[in-house]
């Protein structure tokens, strides 16, 4: 069996600065994956703060927390959705989920990949910023979406964010999607950031497409469902075609040894089992 049979696609969804459609967009590429015959898992990885189950006006079965407490598995809290995909949820109002620490992110890796298994894609939907859960997230997934607008602080958080992840977590190689932004936009923002990120990193961008800014998902979003093709077509088509390009876009094999959720040997690294199963008690 090949690698690709094996393994679920991870694609972690972050930006640098918040609100700028991370939960929108790993919502869409889940029903996108769906329609296109895959399993799909949406990974609410904002721990702290409820993001998925809210948009999609879902009825969770408990909080991360149990995880992290040892008393529940992860794969006891998924929750389908009507559009086919699934939601693993995270927890709201729990502050102490919002910085791991490096134990507890080991169970929580360990948890994922558990419930993982059989899925063909996971997407991460990441806390905004450069918290210490977002670059382990990040780095632990094959495949790596940065969402950001036009807007001037959200490029520039958007490169504070690449620039830590390839400078201390050594990864490389980013797909980048600009919301909020007509073609022209789009590709200029992209542009911009690209003049900065040529000049100063080591890395390798691919712009995936923008997305205008529409009162429909602005609607969809308020309804609690995803974006209406029959309402919404010229959005929904322009918006289709990006999520296309982040599912067709081919596999990752020079971070194949870097897909920590589903190696073992980069799964153990550094961490005893005494220290895993105290992160349990
Ligand atoms: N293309 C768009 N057109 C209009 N409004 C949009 C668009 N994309 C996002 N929004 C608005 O931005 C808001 C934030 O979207 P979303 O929750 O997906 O962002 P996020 O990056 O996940 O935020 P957070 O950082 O808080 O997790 C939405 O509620 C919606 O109102
Ligand atoms: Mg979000």
């Amino acid at each position: 069996m090949s690698f690709e049979q094996l393994t679920p696609r991870v694609i972690s969804v972050s930006s640098g600065k918040g609100g700028v459609g991370k939960t929108f967009f790993s919502i869409h590429l889940a029903q996108r994956a769906v329609s296109q015959g895959m399993k799909a898992l949406v990974l609410d990885a904002d721990l702290g703060l409820a993001n998925v189950d809210v948009m999609l006006g879902l009825d969770i079965k408990g909080s991360v927390k149990k995880v992290l407490d040892g008393t529940a598995d992860l794969s006891e809290m998924v929750v389908k959705t009507k559009y086919g995909f699934d939601v693993l949820p995270g927890g709201s109002g729990l502050y102490e989920l919002t910085n791991l620490n490096g134990e507890q992110q080991q169970v929580m890796l360990d948890a994922v990949r558990e419930a993982a298994k059989g899925y063909d894609l996971v997407l991460i939907d990441n806390a905004a910023g450069i918290g210490d859960n977002v670059l382990y997230f990040v780095s632990a997934a094959e495949s790596s979406l940065i969402v950001l607008t036009p807007d001037p602080t959200s490029l520039t958080d958007a490169y504070a964010l690449i620039k830590v992840l390839s400078q201390q977590r050594n990864v490389r190689r980013f797909m980048v999607a600009v919301n909020q932004a007509d073609e022209f936009d789009g590709q200029l923002t992209f542009r911009r950031l690209m003049s900065v990120t040529d000049r100063y990193l080591d890395i390798h961008m691919d712009y995936v497409g923008h997305m205008s800014s529409t009162p429909q998902v602005r609607e969809a979003i308020r309804q609690q469902s995803l974006l209406n093709p029959a309402t919404a077509p010229v959005a929904t088509q322009e918006f289709y075609k990006l999520l296309e390009n982040v599912l067709s876009m081919p596999r990752d094999t020079s971070r194949s040894s870097g897909l920590q959720f589903f190696w073992e040997h980069s799964l153990n690294q550094g961490l005893s089992p005494e220290s895993a199963m105290q992160a349990r008690s």
